[in-house]
């Protein structure tokens, strides 16, 4: 383990202050901090080693919800057990609060994950205990008097909504109800960070959402920073305020949900938020699509909504204002927080000075534009030249 080089005789308790971490971030005091870490599993068994993770720096804000998304074998539970210390990491600092933990040894780390909780993808409950028995386990073994458990897991169970499930043992409970049984016994010993390891994943998505409502309450109304990882972006999409893209051990973007998700700058990102953000043309639109106009064509375009824009009806404004017919093909406005985005396909005159107009508008007005190709005006759809009334638009 080299990273028990550096503890030094002042730190016998574990705990110094963190040297490396960058100074805004030390100031913030987040909550927890990796900076450089990497992580290598050694050869074992004629198995090769594995780098497993490659210089990360990240750092979840106190009090918000940070969440870590990547495809399987990205190194997501990796990331995790090295913030509670089940891993040690081969290179790098690792600070909750300030404090440098890298060094912690076993009993330092018994101490630290006091302030931990961790939930799991299956739960991991005691079979032979019930819901109440389970949740008091870390209590018991914490050495909490009989009287304070049954207070304290009284009102665990009422905070999950679990309290008429009080006696029941895990077999007799879905598994909706395993994860909130899962969650009481994480927040049993008031953590001040929570960590979930694809918490929703072996969920339906109505009891992920759910389940996800119930961990931004817990966020919002006990104050307990959350570091998640997942591999479904609804996930981020619906509880995060910032998120990390993880690919191959490295971090490949990371900021605020909403920047991340509305404007991906890496092409894994852009794969990922694909489904949650992007529309699609409908599959006979798409056969019909042209690349090059041809006379009385309409241009398709994609235009992507982000911020102040997806509220206002920019297509119906800019037909009023360029007295140019545009169509609405497909649509799909959505929100993160309280922040709309969205995306519409439109069809638009495709002959060069109207299309020149309308993409300068866009522009104008700091939208994305995407030209997907031409189609011919539908029947129902007539071009209309720039003289003519419009009416029908949204
Ligand atoms: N204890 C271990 N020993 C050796 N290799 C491991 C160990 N745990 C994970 N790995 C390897 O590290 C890489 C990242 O794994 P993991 O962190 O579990 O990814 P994820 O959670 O994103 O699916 C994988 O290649 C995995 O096989
Ligand atoms: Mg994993």
């Amino acid at each position: 383990m080299t990273a028990a080089v550096a503890l030094s005789s002042a730190s016998l308790d574990g705990a110094t202050k963190l040297a490396s971490v960058p100074q805004d971030a030390r100031r913030e005091e987040a909550a927890i901090t990796l900076a450089g870490v990497g992580k290598t599993y050694a050869a074992r068994d004629g198995a090769a080693e594995v780098s497993a993770l490659h210089d990360i720096h990240l750092a979840v804000p106190r009090g918000r919800i940070l969440g870590v998304i990547g495809p399987s074998g990205a190194g997501k539970s990796t990331l995790i057990r090295l913030v509670n210390g089940l891993e040690r990491p081969t290179r790098g600092r690792i600070a909750l609060f300030g404090r440098d933990v890298t060094a912690l040894d076993e009993s330092g780390w018994r101490r630290e994950r006091r302030r931990i909780g961790m939930i799991f993808q299956h739960f991991n409950l005691l079979s032979s205990r019930t819901a109440f028995d389970n949740i008091a386990l870390p209590l018991e073994i914490a050495g909490v008097s009989r009287g304070e458990i049954e207070t304290r897991v009284t009102k665990l169970l009422e905070l999950v909504g679990l309290t008429d499930k009080r006696l029941r043992y895990p077999a007799e409970l879905s598994g909706g109800q395993k994860q909130r049984v899962g969650i009481a016994r994480a927040l049993a010993t008031e953590p001040a960070i929570l960590l979930c390891d694809e918490a929703t994943s072996a969920l339906d998505p109505d009891t992920t959402r759910s389940i996800l409502q119930l961990l931004k309450r817990i966020n919002r109304e006990l104050g307990v920073t959350i570091l998640l990882i997942t591999h479904e972006i609804p996930v981020i999409k619906e509880i995060c305020d910032e998120v990390a893209v993880i690919e191959d051990g490295r971090i490949i973007e990371a900021g605020p949900v909403f920047d991340v998700l509305t404007r991906p700058a890496h092409a894994t990102t852009a794969r990922f938020v694909e489904g949650v953000t992007s529309v699609e043309l409908p599959a006979h639109l798409r056969a019909a699509l042209r690349s090059e106009p041809f006379p009385a064509s309409l241009a398709v375009l994609r235009i992507g909504f982000a911020g102040p824009h997806a509220a206002t009806p920019v297509i119906s404004r800019l037909s009023t204002t360029l007295g140019l017919d545009i169509n609405i093909l497909a649509g799909r406005i959505d929100a993160i927080g309280e922040q709309p985005f969205g995306s519409l396909i439109v069809a638009a005159p495709g002959d060069i000075a109207s299309l020149g107009a309308t993409l300068a508008a866009l522009h104008v007005l700091g939208l994305r534009v995407e030209q997907l190709g031409f189609i011919a005006a539908p029947p129902a759809m007539p071009a209309r030249s720039p003289c003519e009334e419009v009416s029908d638009v949204a």
